[in-house]
């Protein structure tokens, strides 16, 4: 006999049958719209079922935990975890294979892609708590690290901005000027810059494409040396960067042979930490002939000969003529 409230499948639903209970008790008539026999009331209607489904299905959904071997036993390997796991959830990473280089502020991992990306690695690059204890004897202001908003504005404070003397506005401080260096990746990205494609950035994370391979990353071109056939369409190819950089409104700002990667024969730039945006900075040419003054020096025991301030005066003519 069917039990008062026994569940069963009917036509792919779950249903609910009460003939016990109406067994049991007079029933009031049924309206003409039931049909006769069983009252049938559809399981799937009930708020507690539908929560129960919903939840099932998130649970089927739901990626495994993200537990890189490359990170267990490592000091800050929970810190590293937590700014990974969202490109893991983000599907953009799978697997963490190697850690590329380990700078003051950052550290870059190599990771596998999720295939759906289209590249197979990718590098993450995680700004590590260091930095956050580096704003408290304002380090960060002294390198003009000031924060910004997704257009590059300076971001002075005010309603919904946390004051930078406390934790959570020195976190914000850092948080919007690493969304600005991501910011300008993908500005450059987009005016054909010969940089690694950007993928995401959330707090202290960036994912970009991977220049190389994990056995064979790309050198910087500080560790190489070029060949001399090749250098002065290197050096080409950069002030072209240079100057779609600018017409995009940006300006590297630290542009050396120490952010500059060689792959495929090709110079990759990288590290748009320290990027204004020329609209709104006082130094923009300064930065902008250190810039082109630093791809001279590089290149000049190649044979490359270069005026950097009239170079760097003409791209700032040309972009001035364009706003
Ligand atoms: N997309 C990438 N593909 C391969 N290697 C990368 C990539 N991005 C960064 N790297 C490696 O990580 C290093 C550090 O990256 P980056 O210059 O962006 O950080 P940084 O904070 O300036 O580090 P540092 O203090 O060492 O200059 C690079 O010199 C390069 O070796
Ligand atoms: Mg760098």
């Amino acid at each position: 006999m069917t039990r008062k409230n026994e569940t069963r499948i009917v036509g792919g639903k779950w249903m609910v049958d009460d003939e016990e209970e109406s067994e049991a008790r007079p029933r009031k008539p049924r309206s003409k719209s039931k049909s006769a026999g069983v009252v049938k009331q559809s399981y799937e209607s009930n708020p507690d079922v539908q929560r129960w489904l919903s939840e099932q299905a998130i649970g089927e959904g739901r990626k495994a935990p993200f537990q890189p071997n490359f990170l267990a036993g490592r000091r800050d390997g929970d810190w590293v975890l937590s700014s990974l796991n969202h490109f893991y959830e983000q599907d953009l990473i799978c697997d963490v294979i190697s850690e590329v280089k380990s700078g003051k502020e950052a550290t870059v991992f190599c990771c596998t892609a999720d295939p759906s990306t289209g590249v197979e690695f990718m590098a993450a690059k995680i700004y590590r708590p260091r930095i956050f204890r580096a704003l408290s004897n304002d380090a960060i202001y002294r390198e003009g690290r000031v924060a910004r908003d997704m257009d590059g504005r300076v971001v002075r404070g005010g309603r919904g901005v946390p004051g930078r003397a406390t934790q959570k506005g020195r976190a914000f401080q850092i948080e919007s000027w690493i969304a600005f260096e991501y910011a300008t990746q993908q500005a450059v990205y987009a005016a054909r810059v010969t940089t690694p494609q950007p993928f995401s950035q959330i707090g202290n994370g960036i994912l970009m494409e991977f220049v190389g391979t994990p056995e064979d990353p790309a050198p910087r071109i500080c560790e190489i040396a070029i060949d001399g056939g090749i250098a002065r369409r290197l050096y080409d190819e950069l002030l072209e960067d240079v100057r779609r950089s600018l017409l995009a409104h940006r300006i590297h700002g630290d542009l050396s042979a120490y952010n500059i990667l060689f792959h495929n024969d090709r110079a990759v730039v990288i590290d748009f930490a320290q990027a204004v945006d020329p609209r709104l900075s006082q130094d923009a040419f300064d930065l902008l002939l250190r810039d082109v003054a630093r791809l001279c020096s590089y290149f000049a025991p190649y044979g490359v000969r270069a005026n950097p301030h009239e170079i760097a005066t003409a791209l700032w003519e040309e972009y001035l003529q364009g706003t």
